[in-house]
């Protein structure tokens, strides 16, 4: 038997972590998977998508003895479908034990705490927090270069040691809150998100697909996790509900998709899980 974190409980086989994941291109799953992998050694667990259907959160959350909530950041920010998910859940939080696992390329300030604070104005009690340095997606961004194979492969195993001591740390009760000082406070907010919140609804509005590059197959279409895309006479057309992922944008086999960049992608990120 071992001690959990804050407040005397004891981690065991019969209790249960709940794992709520928003991820664009795997590296928040990648974490997910490597913390839940840890965890299940000593008690249950279990992973949601939260973008996708079928999931039961309510009966998820009531059962968890420790909610753990993860993202990437976007410039400062929670993307929009966790934010929304917290709001959504919001009196299931009440009471509960919540840990947050940010992923990042390498810089938030605050960004777990961005979304901490609002778990805690929940009800929630956030027993730990982490930031995750990961590999860049953004890749229509020429100052951002894009990473695969022996790099990538690097970087991913500095990740996955440090969500395995993440997850042990959360088993012996030492769980660290990154992000939650008045002065990462200040640099998340006035370093990014400040700006990044007031450009964001434009920025949802900005994706383009090049028609001329465009086959049709459907791919972006079928892989949006907010049904921002449909296929209208053998081409892809976006909705402006995107929420800035970027997982068409790695994925169009014609690269034809460009968001934040100016241009679309000369290298795409083939994410965590590529062979
Ligand atoms: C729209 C967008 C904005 C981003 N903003 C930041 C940022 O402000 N700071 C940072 O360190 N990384 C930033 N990143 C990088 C991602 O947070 C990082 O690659 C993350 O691990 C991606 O996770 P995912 O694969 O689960 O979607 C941004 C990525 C995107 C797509
Ligand atoms: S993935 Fe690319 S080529 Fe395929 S439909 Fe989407 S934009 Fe067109
Ligand atoms: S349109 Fe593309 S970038 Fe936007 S949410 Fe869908 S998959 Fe993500």
């Amino acid at each position: 038997m071992r001690r959990a974190n804050g407040g005397g409980n004891a981690y065991t086989e019969s209790m249960k972590v709940s794992a709520f994941y928003f991820s664009g291109t795997g590296n928040t799953k990648f974490i997910v998977q490597k913390i839940c992998g840890t965890l299940s050694r000593s008690c249950r667990t279990e992973m949601l998508d939260i973008t996708l259907a079928g999931a039961d959160p309510v009966r998820a959350m009531e059962e968890a003895d420790l909610i753990l909530l993860a993202f990437p950041i976007y410039g400062g920010a929670p993307p929009i479908p966790m934010r929304q998910f917290l709001y959504r859940y919001a009196e299931q939080l009440r009471g509960k034990k919540v840990a947050i696992a940010e992923t990042q390329l390498f810089f938030s300030g605050d960004g777990a705490a961005s979304l901490g604070r609002t778990v805690e104005k929940f009800g929630g009690k956030v027993i730990a927090a982490e930031h995750f340095n990961m590999p860049n997606n953004l890749s229509d961004c020429k100052a951002f270069p894009v990473k695969n194979g022996r790099e990538l492969r690097k970087t991913l195993l500095i990740a996955q040691k440090r969500a395995e001591r993440f997850a042990d740390a959360l088993l012996k009760g030492k769980g660290h809150r990154r992000g939650f000082s008045p002065v990462s406070h200040a640099v998340g907010y006035y370093c990014q998100r400040k700006y990044w919140r007031r450009g964001e609804q434009d920025k949802r509005g900005r994706l383009r697909i090049d028609p001329s590059l465009c086959v049709g197959c459907r791919l972006c279409v079928k892989n949006c996790p907010v049904s921002n895309l449909t296929a209208s006479d053998g081409r892809a057309v976006p909705h402006g509900e995107c929420v800035l992922c970027y997982r068409c944008v790695n994925l169009c086999p014609k690269r034809a998709i460009t968001l934040i960049g100016s241009d679309p992608p000369r290298v795409q990120y083939r994410g965590p899980f590529q062979s």
